[in-house]
């Protein structure tokens, strides 16, 4: 099969759809890659890199959409790829469709067929392929909140783990799932002394197995949350209400009784953020301060480390893409029920019932999808 991985052309967008192991991978599995050259730049893979992996680069966007029967990027295709797509091809991406009308109807009329990264599902109930973006952001959390205490960045100039004689940071993590369990395990590698809220307890003895002493489980209540936060030198905010906006945990008035100089970092601000203060900003202009608190409220975070976010990402896709050039996406859909709930769109039909119902567009089963 000839797979195609263009430069991705969103703005501050350096990770890329294939990674020269990956392309060295469908390679040997028989396939023909195509890149569009630089397209790995932004993450430190050059062009003789694809080369050496036996792609060929192709000198524009336009070679790739038009000879590639199964596309690979990272971001959903701006209206610009959007128009260069064609029935018969296949599309394997980050398409996050509910809140974008837009794609999803220039997608169904393109006629591709489109495989959306975040819909793949796997046996324990996890989406295996927005795990690695929360991973890496979960242990960017505390890495950039450390910055952001800095006197100089507008903290309150407290060292993460302290030093002998001077206690280290408190660190409050709410939400211990995959972004919070990383976010802990970095802040307390860094000395800190972390406490993890969920409103899980099936999740809080997980983590209290697997880390013991490593870092402190609390019950998530507005009394224990009350009471950590004017602990607090830096909260790290990790809720998820799958479907959901993130529910406001800390109000404007909570600010009030917290150190001043303390750090809030909203990693949950892609689903509107958890703290009523917070509003999305860009790595470029990073943190602002609401009544003397600093908040970090990127919505994009794993761009700060595009290589590692783009290595993390290409182990968890591998072994879909490989399945779905081997195979062809119909047959490698129907062996495997979680790569088939990535499918979004087939053939001039929308296949995603959650995209169906956000948007009040009718969908075609994915299993006749397969079918038709
Ligand atoms: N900003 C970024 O760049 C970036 C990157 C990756 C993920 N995220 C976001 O981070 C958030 C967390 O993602 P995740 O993958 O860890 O989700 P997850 O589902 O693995 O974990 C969410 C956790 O929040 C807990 N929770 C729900 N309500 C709670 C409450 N009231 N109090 C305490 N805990 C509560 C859940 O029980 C669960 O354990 C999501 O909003 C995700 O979109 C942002």
């Amino acid at each position: 099969m000839q797979i195609g991985c263009p430069r991705e052309i969103k703005p501050q967008e350096f990770r890329v759809g294939l990674t020269p192991n990956a392309a060295r991978e469908a390679v040997a599995h028989g396939h023909a890659v195509l890149v569009e050259t630089g397209a790995g730049l932004g993450a430190g893979f050059d062009d003789d890199a694809y080369i050496a992996a036996g792609a060929r680069i192709a000198a524009s966007a336009d070679e790739i959409f038009a000879e590639a029967e199964l596309v690979v990027k990272v971001k959903e295709p701006l209206a610009q790829e959007r128009r260069r797509l064609r029935e018969g091809q296949v599309l394997f991406t980050y398409l996050n469709l509910a809140p974008d009308p837009d794609q999803t109807c220039e997608l169904i009329d393109s006629g591709v067929t489109a495989i959306a990264y975040e819909t793949v599902t796997d046996d324990r109930g996890g989406l295996p392929l927005l795990a690695p973006m929360s991973e890496v952001a979960g242990r960017l959390a505390p890495q950039l909140g450390a910055w952001a205490l800095q006197k100089a960045n507008g903290g309150r100039g407290v060292l993460m783990g302290g030093v002998p004689g001077v206690g280290p940071a408190e660190v409050l993590v709410i939400g211990g799932g995959v972004v919070g369990t990383h976010a802990a395990r970095i802040a307390a590698g860094m000395g800190a002394h972390v406490t993890v809220l969920d409103r899980s307890l099936l999740r809080l003895r997980q983590l209290d197995e697997t880390f013991g002493a490593a870092f402190s489980t609390r019950y998530s209540s507005e009394g224990t949350l009350a009471e950590l936060l004017e602990r607090a030198d830096m909260v790290v905010g990790a809720v998820l209400i799958p479907g959901a906006t993130a529910p406001k945990l800390v109000r404007r008035a909570d600010l009030a009784r917290m150190k001043p100089g303390a750090v809030l970092v909203d990693v949950a601000i892609d689903q509107g953020g958890c703290f009523e203060t917070s509003h999305p900003t860009t790595h470029e202009d990073p943190v602002f301060s609401v009544d003397g608190i600093q908040h970090y409220c990127v919505a994009n975070m794993p761009g700060a480390v595009p290589r590692s976010a783009t290595l993390a990402l290409g182990n968890a896709t591998m072994p879909f893409l490989l399945a779905l050039a081997d195979k062809g996406w119909r047959q490698a859909c129907a062996d495997d029920p979680h790569l088939r709930a990535g499918l979004n769109v087939h053939a001039g039909h929308l296949t995603c019932y959650a995209v169906g119902l956000a948007q009040g567009i009718d969908v075609l089963s994915p299993h006749l999808a397969l079918k038709a």
